[in-house]
């Protein structure tokens, strides 16, 4: 079933998602729905809340990215190929980020139209569960650590416009409105 991308002034998008407590085969179908979604819009990373759940879970794949930007990683100390780990779940990260803030010019699924720089730290260190429940740690800099980074941002109901510099913002506030319109207008028809 392809799932429906929430969009900028749904109010699940500013939740904080629950923590994941059961690994079941309905996990699993989920973060395959939401990678199926996350394709099919083109994107490289999802979050729950995109999907309309609050919970501590996110999918991404670099795979499209690998040949356009560099970046390094280890996963549990190791660097397995990029095409053995994607696409990554990663089920109640905890993110601790360091390194030199950078500029990136970022979009996000939930607002189509919407791009601008967001400074963020470089590097992320990151321990989080897979779908099976077991525990990893996951290292990286460059645009991995980017997804991560917004990605775990959705999950605290943290939005990327949020994070942008005012005079980038104000560059995107007709396009803001419009999608705040447009939602407004939609949950008024599903109640
Ligand atoms: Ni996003």
């Amino acid at each position: 079933m392809l799932l429906r991308i929430t969009q900028f002034g749904e109010p699940i998008l500013k939740q904080k998602g629950e923590p994941v407590t059961v690994f079941d085969d309905g996990l699993k179908k989920l973060a395959a729905d939401m990678l199926e979604a996350m394709y099919e819009a083109d994107g490289i990373g999802l979050a729950a809340q995109q999907i309309d759940k609050a919970i501590q879970l996110f999918v991404m794949d670099l795979q499209v990215r690998e040949r356009e930007v560099d970046f390094q990683y280890t996963l549990d100390g190791r660097t397995p190929p990029l095409d053995l780990i994607m696409p990554l779940a990663m089920v109640n990260p905890e993110v601790e980020a360091f390194g030199e803030e950078q500029p990136y010019d970022e979009g996000c699924l939930s607002f189509p139209g919407v791009r601008g720089n967001v400074i963020r730290p470089s590097q992320v260190r990151v321990r989080y569960q897979d779908l099976d429940g077991q525990s990893h740690t996951l290292e990286c800099d460059g645009i991995f650590a980017r997804v991560i980074l917004h990605e775990n941002d959705h999950l605290q109901g943290v939005l990327f416009i949020e994070r942008m510099h005012p005079d980038t913002l104000r560059g995107q506030e007709s396009k803001l409105k419009k999608l705040k319109r447009a939602s407004r207008d939609f949950l008024k028809r599903r109640r």
